[in-house]
């Protein structure tokens, strides 16, 4: 008998048929995610998962999987996953660092200039037929990313690759991490100091308990009238209805691709704003992107089924080794 394999998410079968030959595999195959009931039941007899953002493996859903013996999850985050949990169980949970960075890092230079430079407003103003007085010397003026200071919030890979990208506009840098680093061109500071100073600040720092809201509402308060926040790293990094109210009254812009509740609910209130540019969740959204994701992830997969330490494993501990 092969061993069992559950795949909580639609792949292409070309990416599917291949694991079929090693094992019994059983993959959820509707868009919308999968219910937790329906991950129980099929983890009771499973030793390998593989998943990705959009379902939840909470320390329930891993009780009753007595026989799993790795999760691999195609991303680089893991904030959907009880770690703690799954170490405590002895499984091994593997993720997909480095292959992302550049994807995510172009995205957050995109979403800083299509932020300060009005794009995507100015793309609505236009399908709209409200162009109908030519070129005006007044019309949608936005900032330059050339005169700006910038605050990265976590000098991880990404962070580290945004500031590469940033050198090149000739922007001030300000950044923050929670272990001291130094970076060529980047004035380390304090959190509060690097809000307050910025005109633009983005967040690249992984999620966890400790950074949950680190852009608090007080934070935001104390961000200059006129400047705006990056976010592609998690949602609930942000403290979201107090981002809402600073965009409501007009003195923040921001750029986000991730959210607090994800798919965005149809009747938040930041569709309804205009200063605020909306991306679903595509930082890592290239072919050759996701392509490496999903390959780094059938490695970790292929080890872990075959009782083999995983070459990207988020939990290293399990091993006895420190994280
Ligand atoms: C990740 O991998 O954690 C990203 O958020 C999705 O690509």
């Amino acid at each position: 008998m092969k061993p069992k394999c559950v795949i909580t998410l639609d792949l292409p079968e070309d990416i599917v048929a291949p694991l079929k030959g090693h094992y019994d595999v059983m993959a959820w195959a509707k868009a919308d995610a999968m219910p937790e009931a329906q991950l129980q039941e099929w983890l009771v007899d499973a030793q390998g998962l593989l998943c990705a953002l959009s379902t939840p493996i909470t320390a329930s859903v891993l009780a009753g999987a007595e026989q799993l013996k790795v999760i691999s999850t195609i991303s680089v985050g893991v904030d959907h996953i009880d770690l703690a949990a799954a170490t405590a169980a002895g499984i091994p949970v593997g993720h997909t660092p480095g292959v992302l960075v550049d994807s995510t890092a172009d995205l957050a230079v995109g979403l800083m200039i299509a932020t300060t430079r009005r794009i995507a407003e100015a793309d609505r103003w236009m399908r709209t037929g409200q162009w109908s007085k030519g070129w005006q010397s007044d019309l949608l003026l936005g900032s330059d990313l050339s005169q700006a200071t910038v605050g990265i919030v976590g000098l991880g890979p990404i962070g580290e690759a945004t500031v590469k990208r940033l050198r090149g506009f000739g922007c001030g840098i300000l950044g923050w991490n929670r272990t001291p680093k130094a970076i060529e061109g980047v004035e380390m500071v304090g959190l509060d100091d690097l809000f307050a100073r910025c005109d633009i600040v983005s967040l690249h720092t992984a999620l966890t308990p400790e950074t949950f809201q680190i852009a608090s509402r007080s934070r935001l308060a104390s961000m200059r009238a006129g400047a705006a926040l990056i976010n592609t790293g998690r949602g609930a990094l942000v403290d979201e209805a107090a981002l809402v109210e600073e965009l409501s009254s007009g003195r923040l812009s921001a750029g986000l691709d991730v959210f607090e509740a994800e798919p965005l609910p149809a009747d938040h209130p930041l569709l309804s704003l205009d200063n605020v540019v909306l991306l679903p969740h595509v930082g890592s959204a290239t072919f050759s992107t996701r392509m490496a994701m999903v390959t780094r992830a059938l490695e970790n997969l292929q080890a872990g089924m075959s009782g083999e330490p995983l070459p990207f494993c988020a939990n290293p501990e399990v091993y006895g080794l420190s994280a």
